[in-house]
């Protein structure tokens, strides 16, 4: 990532706050304690929270709010990936060239440092008290739905039933919107709701939070296919081990390639028409931030 437009002071701050404030909320296992932070620490690229902090900073929000709602985020999906890596799911020895947290802990204290990361996100949303108490619930609520049953992780579970059968098209992007899409939604409606945006520039920014979901997640396949394990930090060609359906393995690695471009297309335009919109609550400005994401999931970038 190009790192002038991405919130760099901003980042570095949070970068601190997010392993310093999981402690108010894990000091009575040092064990447990140690596998969130080690699953904290292991060099996740933040774009989840990046986009957020975006997102408050476009509609001159408060970063004080924001920086708890982002650590929430960072946290599930943090907690995610951790049991994602699980023998009983994916069954990866390696994630951002470290141990899963599983292998460096064990499977017992991975699971459990995964719940109580996912506990701690709706309890540090709800000690907010500078967050007035219906937005609060608002933020909880709409965390709950993109990260439960009817969000990530129903699109995990469809991940997992879908290995080995023969999936459509349709049914490929419906798991990529849950598994992937709804966290990258959730980013932006929190930041909208934050910031107190206009409908038109939620409407907006949450469209191109849809194409960038589905974005990221064609993004993460093909570098499943095309990169080694010394630049992925994790196994190759483990999707195709696994039976997984992904856009390269019913489209190819061209067309994949062709549906990554067209929603890049699509989340730039809906940013374009923010530009266009004049909106004066808006930082204008903070709209490059936006595109330079988009130049992230380009196949050639961040990698
Ligand atoms: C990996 O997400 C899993 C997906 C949902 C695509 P990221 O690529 O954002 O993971 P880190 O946190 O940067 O390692
Ligand atoms: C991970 O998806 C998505 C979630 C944890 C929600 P993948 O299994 O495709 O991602 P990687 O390849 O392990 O990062
Ligand atoms: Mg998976
Ligand atoms: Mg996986």
């Amino acid at each position: 990532m190009k790192k002038e437009l991405l919130l760099v002071e901003e980042m570095a701050s949070f970068e601190n706050y997010l392993i310093e404030a999981v402690k108010k909320y894990a000091h009575t296992s040092e064990e447990l304690l140690e596998a969130m932070t080690y699953s904290l620490s292991t060099g996740g690229k933040r774009f989840r929270p990046l986009l957020l902090l975006a997102a408050v900073k476009l509609g001159k929000g408060s970063m004080i709010d924001a920086f708890p709602v982002a650590a929430a985020l960072e946290w599930i999906h943090t907690y995610s990936l951790i049991h994602d890596d699980l023998p009983a799911m994916d069954n990866d020895d390696y994630r951002r060239g470290k141990l899963t947290t599983h292998k460096a802990f064990s499977e017992a204290t991975a699971i459990l440092a995964g719940d109580a990361l996912l506990t701690a996100a709706f309890n540090i949303i709800l000690d907010q008290e500078d967050i007035p108490a219906n937005k609060r619930v608002q933020l909880a609520k709409s965390l709950g739905e993109a990260s439960g049953a009817n969000g990530m992780v129903a699109g995990q579970m469809a991940d997992i039933q879908g290995e080995s059968a023969s999936l459509t098209f349709d049914d490929v992007v419906a798991i990529h919107k849950k598994k992937t899409g709804a966290l990258i939604e959730f980013a932006v409606l929190a930041g909208s709701l934050i910031a107190d945006m206009s409908v038109n520039a939620s409407v907006s920014l949450h469209k191109y939070a849809e194409h960038l979901g589905l974005a990221y997640q064609i993004h993460n396949d093909l570098k499943d296919v095309v990169l080694t394990e010394d630049e992925s930090g994790k196994q190759a060609n483990r999707d195709q081990e696994l039976g997984k359906n992904t856009y390269p393995s019913l489209l190819g690695l061209e067309g994949a390639i062709q549906k990554l471009d067209d929603e890049i297309a699509e989340a730039e335009k809906q940013i374009e028409l923010i530009r266009q919109s004049d909106d004066t609550k808006l930082n204008l400005a903070l709209l490059d931030v936006f595109i330079e994401l988009l130049e992230f999931v380009k196949l050639d970038q961040g990698v």
